[in-house]
């Protein structure tokens, strides 16, 4: 079958490696792909969130299957329109993509629904949000903006005073453009964050897998939050028992929730968890594989990754095996100096950049010069990722491996990630 994948990042990289060892497959083309990407087949000129050029490019290619990666066409309604078109897709329409589209959405279905989440209030007016900030204990809550904030629209307020500033900088400032004219303030909660995903089809929830990530720019987690700096998983993570638990007391409701809501989530779904003394709770969905958490997974995927995708596109996914291997895997990402402030690009890339079974890198934001020669053209570039059949440590020390051997002007990393981890 030829397959359309959308996206350019490390994610799109490793769901394109991953696809390409399927015997299903006979063509892969990615919208806009990056310079990995374009090992395993054609990139077509098209950007991501470009949904007027890519539903003609997926007919004219003659496209089998689209597979979405990253969640802004998803929340534009790129599925609903290749659905349209009898084109098989695999990501949530819009309206099921509003799990992450919306964070005030999300949480009322959570609370309607009995799934666990922090208490949260929806605001649209600056000095109402400010008068219930005042109300509550300093430090107690988290303020988000309620849209697609490219991972940024979330403070998490040591005072009142940051917590005003997060409002006034949202709704007055318009920080986030629309995405924050609406914020949500949520109980802040305390423990372990996890993220877990499961493929769903409708009501069908495949075996979920647990993965960590590493979103503050530093070590220790420090600084900035990012789009992520690196990710492991491990079948250590979270015990056959708690994944169960997680999966009857969140994944299976969120499901039927959403079928129950005339919009079945058709895709994989991420719930980004903590975990209290009170059990897991809720603290974001997102409508897609977590990047880099994607980058890792992919090399616990036993099953054939484009035989599921067409499964759940097709809504069969009942009736298709989805099997996480025991390999431990890590991801670590070689980012530009400053990111995620402002950063140059452009600079070139050398190094050993290796693609076999345990020891790959994934380019994430990389693209050619007019010499053919691989440079940096984002603040993510690279994802040295690596899995062992031991341990999270052997893993983990040749995803470093890998991340050293990587060289280009300012390249940097966090040297903590899955650091401990088993
Ligand atoms: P998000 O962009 O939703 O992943 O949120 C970014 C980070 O904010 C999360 O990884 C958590 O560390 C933190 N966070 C979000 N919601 C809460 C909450 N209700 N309580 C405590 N921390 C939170
Ligand atoms: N790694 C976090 C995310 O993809 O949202």
């Amino acid at each position: 079958m030829k397959i359309l994948v959308v996206g350019s990042g490390g994610r799109e990289h490793a769901l394109t490696w991953k696809l390409a060892q399927s015997d299903l497959v006979s063509e892969i083309v990615s919208a806009p792909g990056n310079p990995g990407m374009a090992k395993h087949g054609e990139l077509a000129d098209v950007a991501a969130e470009d949904i007027e050029g890519l539903v003609p490019l997926a007919n004219d290619i003659d496209a089998d299957l689209v597979i979405v990666g990253p969640e802004a066409p998803l929340v534009l309604g790129l599925a609903d329109q290749l659905r349209a078109r009898g084109i098989p897709t695999f990501g949530p329409s819009a309206d099921a993509a509003r799990i992450e589209g919306s964070k005030s959405w999300a949480n009322d279905i959570m609370n309607r629904y009995g799934i666990p989440c922090p208490e949260s209030r929806t605001f649209h007016d600056a000095s109402v949000a400010i008068e219930y900030i005042e109300a509550h204990p300093q430090g107690g809550i988290v303020v988000k903006a309620d849209g697609l904030a490219a991972g940024k629209g979330v403070t998490v307020p040591e005072t009142a005073t940051e917590a005003i500033e997060a409002v006034t900088d949202a709704i007055e400032h318009r920080a986030f453009g629309e995405a924050g004219e609406t914020i949500v303030i949520e109980d802040r909660l305390h423990g372990p964050e996890l993220s877990v995903f499961a493929f769903v089809d409708g009501e069908t929830v495949s075996t979920p897998v647990a993965a960590r990530d590493y979103k503050r720019a530093y070590d220790g987690d420090t600084g900035a939050n990012t789009g992520g700096m690196g990710a492991y998983t491990s079948p250590n993570l979270c015990s056959p028992t708690d994944l169960d638990h997680i999966r009857s007391t969140i994944l299976d409701p969120i499901a039927r929730a959403l079928v129950e809501e005339g919009c079945p989530y058709q895709g994989i779904l991420y719930a980004g968890l903590m975990l209290t003394d009170k059990g897991p709770q809720v603290i974001e969905f997102n409508c897609r594989f977590g990047d880099p958490e994607c980058e890792p997974l992919m090399l616990r995927l036993d099953s054939d990754l484009a035989e599921i995708c067409l499964a759940v596109a097709e809504g069969r996914l009942a009736d298709t095996p989805v099997a996480w291997n025991n390999k431990r895997a890590v991801g670590v990402v070689v980012v530009s100096s400053t990111y995620p402030e402002a950063y140059e690009t452009g600079f070139p890339i050398s190094g050993d950049l290796p693609l076999e079974n345990d020891a790959i890198v994934f380019h994430a934001g990389t693209s050619e010069n007019e010499e053919g020669q691989l440079v940096t053209a984002g603040g993510r570039v690279l994802v040295a990722t690596a899995s062992s059949n031991e341990s999270v440590q052997e893993a983990r020390t040749k995803a470093f491996e890998i991340a050293e051997g990587i060289e280009f002007e300012g390249a940097r990393y966090r040297s903590d990630i899955a650091v401990g981890a088993d």
